[in-house]
């Protein structure tokens, strides 16, 4: 059989988004549509006194114009993750509070995009105005209720014992702010009503039978009346797998009109419309013994969410899985701010949480003069300290060796400030990885045609991460067929269930579904290989063979923690004078189970570490604390690194297939990347200068 797992494979979506024949949310051509732009608020608190539409509705083209006073009828869903979840619990125009600035508060209606954006700015609102509650420091913090079904605090052992052994202790607090999304694909819905009981909508989706759920119960109707299309995503990272607010209005809206409607987000509108992540605050307490082993591990985080819902960034989900010791102390607190919701976006919680963790272990491994890479080793954890169970398959002591290997870590010199080159301080940093093995059930539709080439469909999506790829790629292996005789159809709610594309669980959902659908689809063709089947097809003129395939999750959870592991190794240089840092060489590796592709799956790591430079040194959202708005609103304004801030990025990946997490063995690499990246920069930013930045992100200031 030919080898195509783990090879190297260009996207097979690749042309079309070169060429732009890939068809995005907003681009769909639907004969009669007419465009809504959003009528937004311009305070953060408060309440409407008065809207004034009439102006609006006089403006040429308008078709209508809603407001919480003529809201289009909608229900609202169960708001439960699994079955129909909006990202804001409350319905859009629901009523006439306002709790955060950019709120929607109407919706024009238009022939044109223009001309409703022009009668959209007549609408004349008058507010009671309160001051807005926009910044941390004033909030007051409660716990937060449990998400996913699990309590956020945890503890093990007796934490105040534990540090109480321990003869080197550390207690810090680290910071992160709030980051805006900011995908290149602008959110963006396009609703279109065959009759009144029919539904297809056209929007970025990161779970397209999830959000046919979510607007079936917003409209009442069975999910079979509603189809959702999202083909083809421009970066979604966590902030479009459920319906935001602009969708659920633009669906209600089009079916009071009786046409097909776009709402597209403009940039600014996107920043409380569509998800961020809260910034946290995390205080971390290690206690150690002198040859470093650890007795104690504390981790409190504060975030926040919006007055609509509640969302904590679950940083602690990665303590029990990082360290041993034999005392943890988990806890979470959550305040309500007036701002939009922050939600999921690549590493929720794992990204922040091993900010402060891998930024707390190097200021240890300073403290006891041990090498962090050592540190790390001798601390690693068997189990997962809060299922009690052990991994599945851990190399992440093979991620630190052969990182350090291809860093040439050791020839790292042992104090601050001693590295210089062209006049600047260079320092080397590293941090680890990690990020948990999720899967859920996915189906898979294959069909051999007479043409020598194999169909694959599933409503699975691909965010731009490659899963049109790692499809044919499992396929062309299975049927023993070149990829380019494997075509792929994704992201319609038309086709078999392929799960979610968040979470990294994409790869590990549907690989072993292909499998077993290529395995069924040969077995009903009766033939050996996919060349007999064709043979069988031409012979008997029939059109197609065809199998459809499930796999689903098993009992193997109750025996096994799954997890990926990994660890960063970065090379700073820092002009002192004027604040200046370059990221000036990368190594990752990463044990990620079997790599279905190595191209896509070493872009992935590259994506999520360029990512983290942005988290690491740009990317910042503050708010106005008077009038509630952020002071940054579009690319323009909203920092992230360009070409010229990345540094060629190695990638290496070890390990072996995690056939106790699934037949495929693999464990999905989508989020991984990210996590770590702004600890490994912060500890190269120590040893280069001998300062501790301990608040996220590192901006020239704080390096002068
Ligand atoms: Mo991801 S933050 O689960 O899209």
């Amino acid at each position: 059989m030919n080898k195509v797992v783990g090879t190297a494979v260009s996207r097979k979506d690749g042309r079309a988004k070169v060429m732009g024949t890939a068809t995005y949310a907003a681009e769909h051509q639907i004969p009669g549509l007419v465009h809504g732009y959003l009528v937004t608020s311009s305070i953060a608190n408060g309440q409407i006194k008065s809207i004034d539409i009439s102006a609006a509705k006089k403006a040429s083209g308008v078709i209508a114009v809603f407001t919480h006073e003529n809201a289009p009828k909608m229900f609202m869903p169960t708001n439960d993750f699994m079955t129909s979840k909006i990202y804001e619990a409350r319905l859009p125009l629901s009523d006439d509070k306002i709790h955060y600035a950019g709120q929607i508060i109407g919706l024009v209606v238009a022939d044109t995009f223009e001309r409703a954006r022009d009668a959209a700015h007549l609408v004349k609102v008058e507010y009671a105005t309160q001051k807005p509650l926009v910044e941390v420091t004033k909030a007051s913090f409660k716990e937060p209720p449990p998400q996913f079904g699990e309590e956020l605090k945890f503890e093990k052992g007796n934490f105040a014992a534990g540090l109480a052994s321990a003869t080197t202790k550390l207690t810090a607090t680290y910071k992160t702010s709030t980051e805006m999304h900011a995908p290149m694909e602008p959110h963006a819905t396009i609703a279109h009503w065959q009759d009144a009981n029919s539904l297809t909508i056209y929007e970025p989706s990161q779970w397209v039978l999830g959000s046919q759920r979510t607007y079936a119960d917003l409209f009442g109707l069975p999910s079979e009346r509603v189809r959702v299309v999202t083909p083809f995503l421009g970066g979604a990272f966590g902030s479009k797998a459920f319906p935001w607010p602009h969708g659920i209005l633009c669906a209600a809206a089009a079916r009071q009109v009786q046409r097909p409607l776009k709402v597209v987000l403009s940039r600014r509108q996107m920043t409380a419309n569509a998800g961020h992540r809260s910034e946290t605050e995390q205080t971390i307490r290690l206690g150690a013994t002198a040859d470093g082993s650890l007795t104690a591990i504390a981790h409190e985080v504060k975030s926040y969410t919006s007055p609509v819902d509640v969302f904590t960034e679950p940083c602690t989900g990665i303590t029990p899985v990082m360290y041993t010791a034999p005392n943890l102390q988990l806890k979470q607190e959550l305040a309500v701010l007036n701002i939009g919701t922050p939600t999921f976006m690549r590493g929720p919680g794992e990204n922040p949480g091993l900010w402060a963790m891998e930024s707390a272990m190097d200021e240890l491994a300073w403290m006891l003069k041990i090498d962090p890479v050592e540190l790390r080793l001798k601390n690693e954890t068997k189990e997962h300290q809060r299922q009690g169970k052990p991994f599945s398959a851990k190399h992440f002591a093979d991620c630190l060796r052969v990182g350090a290997e291809q860093f040439d870590w050791k020839d790292r010199p042992k104090q601050p400030r001693s590295l210089t080159r062209d006049g600047k301080l260079v320092g080397w940093g590293m941090a680890a990885s990690t990020f948990p093995g999720l899967r859920t059930k996915a189906s898979v539709k294959v069909r051999l045609l007479p043409d020598g080439t194999a169909h694959l469909l599933t409503a699975g999506n691909d965010m731009g991460t490659g899963a049109y790829t790692v499809v044919a790629v499992t396929a062309a292996e299975a049927l023993g067929l070149p990829v380019e005789q494997v075509r792929v159809e994704l992201g319609d709610s038309l086709l078999p269930d392929g799960g979610l594309a968040g979470g990294s669980q994409m790869t590990a959902s549907l690989v072993p579904a292909v499998m077993s659908a290529c395995q069924q689809v040969l077995k009903t063709a009766n033939a050996k290989t996919a060349q007999e089947a064709f043979a069988t097809l031409r012979q008997s003129k029939r059109a197609a063979f065809e199998a459809i395939a499930s796999s689903a999750p098993g009992d193997e959870a109750k025996k096994w923690a799954f997890q990926s592991w990994g660890a960063h190794f970065c090379e700073v240089s820092v002009d002192e004078e004027i604040g200046r840092l370059r990221v000036t060489r990368w190594v990752s590796v990463m044990d990620i189970g079997r790599v279905i592709n190595s191209k896509t799956a070493a872009s992935q790591v590259r994506g999520g570490v360029i990512m983290g430079i942005g988290q690491a040194l740009m990317e910042e959202c503050h708010l106005d604390p008077n009038i509630g708005y952020p002071v940054v609103y579009d690319l323009a304004t909203y920092h992230f690194p360009a070409h010229a801030d990345t540094p060629r990025i190695e990638v290496a990946f070890v390990g072996e297939p995690d056939l106790n997490f699934n037949p495929g063995g693999a464990r999905g690499v989508g989020e991984i990347g990210i996590t770590g990246v702004s600890a490994a920069i912060a500890n190269a930013v120590y040893h280069a200068t001998g300062k501790r930045i301990r608040d996220l992100p590192i901006t020239p200031d704080k390096l002068i």
